[in-house]
């Protein structure tokens, strides 16, 4: 069976990991991680860097430094993961959700103005398979109405949006190094600010709500407790293996895309004849090879295929469900249809992406989804 993921080792990860248990510091905050934290802060321009236990925990430090209170309201797409929202909804905010483009499941920023209330805290955007959302207008919108913009980028390291790094755009940020995520240290996440106004207290909340970074740093001479917080910092043992991914980043990035090209070309001829949507990326985004997904006709086409590959050694994958609809969301859910998210939800499918994946395997697959007797007219 050719499987939908393999986290990829560069070979270095074990041998940092061991310097990191063997230095006597293994606990959060110490050499591998600023060094992970620095590297994120010289690449991309981001004005701090905070590693996390994971994205999820990123978007939590999020909603907490948002300031979110009961009855706010935040703005997200309906087709994405539970974690983007998780958080604000735990701080007490209504989540309103928006469409998705007909012809990419990124979030439809001509729907958003509309949802604005004078209630409204902040957008959250999710850049699906590492393609930007629209950030200018995105942005217009937060400046007018004055609000937050939350940028979800568990997909979306090294890509851009008008030549700008993902993750320095919005006011904050947050990334996933999950293991199927092209950087990954099996869990993991990062939270980026953007906004100086937000540093100070991200580091608190950080660190369980005490100023021990800034002790840590010599800027005062004891620490103690001074906000509310959690600990959302990652050992040394994970940020020393996350280290040898980023040592390995242009590398891994060059492989995956050209995966993605390698998909794109041999199923494009195909997939215009028979309806089936491939990604598209739009003249302001680039592409970061994080995923290759088709778009089928409907349900009953998209687990056909699905079969169809598994009978074939290929393990194929859907992807999110509409939150709006889900068992948590939908007695609370008072807004539009969401047309796009929900053909998503049924007919979008994920072909296997890692960084191992053979040109032969890839060529199986193409050969197996083409040679599939599905009637897709
Ligand atoms: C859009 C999105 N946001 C957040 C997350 C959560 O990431 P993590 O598993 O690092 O918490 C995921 C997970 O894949 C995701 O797809």
């Amino acid at each position: 069976m050719i499987p939908f993921n393999k986290p990829y080792l560069t070979g270095k990860e074990m041998h940092y990991m061991y310097q990191a248990v063997y230095s006597g510091k293994i606990s959060g905050n110490g050499m591998f991680t600023q060094k992970c934290q620095r590297y994120f802060e010289e690449r991309y321009g981001f004005k701090k860097a905070l590693l996390t236990t994971s994205c999820t925990d990123a978007l939590e430090m999020c909603a907490i430094l948002a300031n979110i209170q009961t009855g706010d309201e935040v703005i997200a797409p309906s087709y994405t993961f539970v974690s983007t929202v998780l958080a604000f909804v735990r701080q007490g905010a209504n989540i309103i959700f928006a469409d998705s483009h007909k012809n990419h499941p990124g979030i439809d920023e001509e729907t958003i103005e509309p949802l604005i209330t004078s209630r409204t805290k902040a957008i959250v955007t999710v850049h699906y398979a590492g393609v930007a959302c629209n950030m200018d207008k995105i942005m217009t919108l937060a400046e007018k109405y004055n609000l937050l913009v939350i940028e979800d980028a568990a997909h979306a390291i090294d890509s851009f949006y008008k030549g700008k790094p993902l993750g320095s755009i919005g006011h904050m940020a947050a990334f996933s190094f999950h293991e199927t995520k092209n950087i990954n240290a099996g869990e993991g996440g990062l939270l980026v600010i953007n906004d100086e106004r937000f540093i100070h207290r991200a580091e608190i909340i950080w660190e369980k709500g005490t100023n021990r970074a800034e002790f840590f740093r010599g800027e005062i001479n004891k620490y103690g407790w001074v906000d509310i917080g959690s600990s959302f910092l990652p050992s040394e043992i994970i940020a020393a293996y996350l280290w040898a991914q980023l040592e390995n980043l242009d590398d891994i990035q060059e492989k995956r895309k050209k995966i993605w090209i390698q998909y794109y070309n041999g199923l494009k001829d195909w997939a215009s004849k028979n309806g089936i949507q491939l990604p598209f990326i739009p003249e302001y985004a680039t592409n970061n090879g994080h995923m290759f997904y088709l778009v089928c006709n409907s349900i009953k086409q998209r687990d056909r295929l699905i079969e169809h590959l598994r009978n074939n050694g290929v393990y194929a994958v859907f992807h999110y469900q509409s939150l709006h609809k889900s068992n948590f969301y939908r007695d609370k859910y008072s807004g539009d249809d969401l047309i796009h998210a929900d053909n998503y939800t049924d007919c979008l499918l994920r072909l296997p992406f890692f960084y191992e994946l053979k040109h032969e395997e890839i060529a199986l697959i193409i050969n197996v989804i083409k040679g599939s007797k599905e009637d897709f007219s």
